[in-house]
């Protein structure tokens, strides 16, 4: 955990995100619900500090619970786990219809807000009922959080300190005004902020979303709001005024609007960075082989350039047949979001992409390329980032990407490898030792693997070496302390707006 005075440990905290820190399966033969534990960063740093807090977490628990009265059960003894100490009281979930969910879930945030945030408009469907499921289930979570607000003020009269209520990501961008509006009119106090894990686009992206002023509005209901770089922070400040014609300070980023202030700040989200250099120092080797390794490491998704990557990996053997037999493209593809079309159609033409190169290239002993559809453990998936000449992480949009930092973090063999990053990730904003790759233009990412294939010993250490330092200083945990001080300074930031 983050130390005490970063705790909050005077007043509490409601996290509120689309998905529970852990996932709920029922067993099959008991038909008892259990746990099943999520590894995430954000779990990671944000648990703990829940548990020590005392606080709640509001969320979907990944099945449909069809008894309102049926209890979520408290970890399992063995459970190690950061969420383990979470007890069941300190779990709020959501049960909602499964149509209209599906209608949210699937249809507002995966098929609108995903592609469009991820500025790929043409992916992206605008239906009138997929909206208004999205509405009533951010209704559903913003009604959830009060009762939680409730739940924490029967246990803490005595505390004076207003608790803060987190609200994450893209799902949830109508909660915070409703939870304003309630908490107003029912005098409880708390401090709102928001943090976007996905970019924000810019005006003329933005603007294509038919409701975009209800989202800015949903959104600014906060106090704090946070995303992952000062160029997403712009976007929504942007759009702020020149949607609802806020008045505006571009540099101390805050926005007015009906006389409140609302701070936005740039929060890069970080790793677990010792946890991983743990399961690096302790993961038995998983590659058996004598090639160099190329590493992809991904959820199956659209954005993550991997049908573009698959294309630079074959122009590279084509333009320097050296590397045949003696480099692998080893791509990890995660399932996800498979009721999703988009997602069945990558599936279906990353199969076939990956057998025709493989089919083109492949020679009695060696195949260019080793796909594995499926999720990995954690001590596979840092023996893998460990071991890995090189890892291409090159998304054509992504908030943050966390693999250039796990990968990053598990580089503890000498000579190390080498990290290439797409500019269009957050990551690659602040990577700046990693060689910088845009997947769009093939030939260059080519060229740019290749370089990392031939890269001497003392350039990829050096590199590596100011890679792994910023990680470790700005890993999670340090992520959180950052949020919980931009929530104290609130006071100070909100007298302080400047000209527009
Ligand atoms: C992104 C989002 C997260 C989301 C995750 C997995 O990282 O920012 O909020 O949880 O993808 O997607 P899923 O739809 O499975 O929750």
């Amino acid at each position: 955990c983050v130390s005490r005075s970063s705790c909050n440990s005077k007043g509490s905290m409601i996290v509120v995100s689309n998905r529970l820190p852990f996932i709920l399966k029922r067993n099959e033969k008991t038909g008892d619900l259990e746990r099943k534990a999520s590894a995430g960063g954000l779990v990671t740093a944000v648990a703990p500090v829940v548990i020590r807090c005392h606080g709640i977490w509001v969320g979907w628990p990944g099945i449909h619970l069809e008894d309102p009265n049926e209890k979520i059960p408290e970890s399992n003894p063995n459970d190690k786990t950061p969420t383990a100490g979470l007890l069941s009281k300190q779990i709020v979930p959501i049960r909602a219809e499964p149509n209209l969910f599906d209608s949210y879930y699937n249809g507002c945030c995966n098929a609108t807000f995903w592609p469009l945030f991820h500025s790929m408009p043409d992916r992206a469907t605008f239906i009138a009922d997929h909206w208004k499921a999205y509405i009533k289930i951010n209704e559903e979570f913003a009604e959830k959080t009060v009762h939680a607000l409730h739940l924490l003020k029967q246990d803490k009269e005595k505390n004076g300190s207003p608790p803060i209520v987190w609200v994450h990501d893209y799902h949830l961008m109508l909660a915070a005004n409703w939870i304003r509006q309630r908490t107003e009119e029912e005098d409880i106090k708390c401090k709102l902020a928001f943090f976007l894990h996905i970019p924000f686009p810019p005006w003329d992206i933005f603007r294509l979303f038919p409701w975009s002023d209800e989202v800015l509005q949903g959104i600014l209901g906060c106090d704090m709001v946070g995303f992952h770089i000062t160029d997403y922070c712009l976007n929504f400040i942007d759009c702020c005024q020149r949607k609802l014609g806020c008045r505006v300070d571009r540099k101390n980023l805050l926005v007015e609007l009906g006389g409140r202030t609302i701070c936005v700040r740039p929060l890069p989200i970080g790793v677990p960075f010792d946890r991983f250099v743990h399961l690096a120092q302790n993961a038995k080797p998983v590659l058996s082989t004598n090639q160099k390794v190329i590493l992809g490491v991904d959820r199956l998704d659209y954005t993550k350039g991997l049908v573009h990557r698959l294309k630079a990996f074959e122009r590279l053997l084509e333009k320097y047949p050296e590397h045949i037999e003696k480099v692998m493209l080893l791509q990890i593809s995660v399932p996800s979001r498979t009721d999703v079309k988009e997602y069945q159609d990558l599936k279906e033409e990353m199969d076939q992409l990956v057998g025709r190169i493989n089919g083109r290239f492949t020679t009695p002993n060696w195949s260019p390329i080793r796909y594995i559809y499926g999720c990995v453990g954690q001590d596979e998936l840092a023996a893998f980032y460990r071991d890995a000449a090189v890892a291409l992480v090159t998304p054509l949009r992504d908030g943050m990407n966390l693999v250039a930092k796990e990968f990053v973090a598990c580089q503890i063999n000498n000579p190390p490898g080498v990290l290439i990053v797409s500019p269009f990730a957050g990551a690659g904003e602040m990577m700046h030792e990693a060689l910088i790759c845009n997947p769009y233009e093939l030939d260059d990412a080519a060229e740019v693997i290749h370089r990392a294939l031939i890269m001497p010993e003392d350039e990829r250490t050096v590199r590596m070496n100011h890679l792994r330092r910023r990680e470790q200083l700005n890993d999670v945990d340090s992520w959180m302390k950052n949020f919980l001080k931009a929530m104290d300074s609130l006071e100070e930031e909100a007298d302080d707006i400047g000209a527009t």
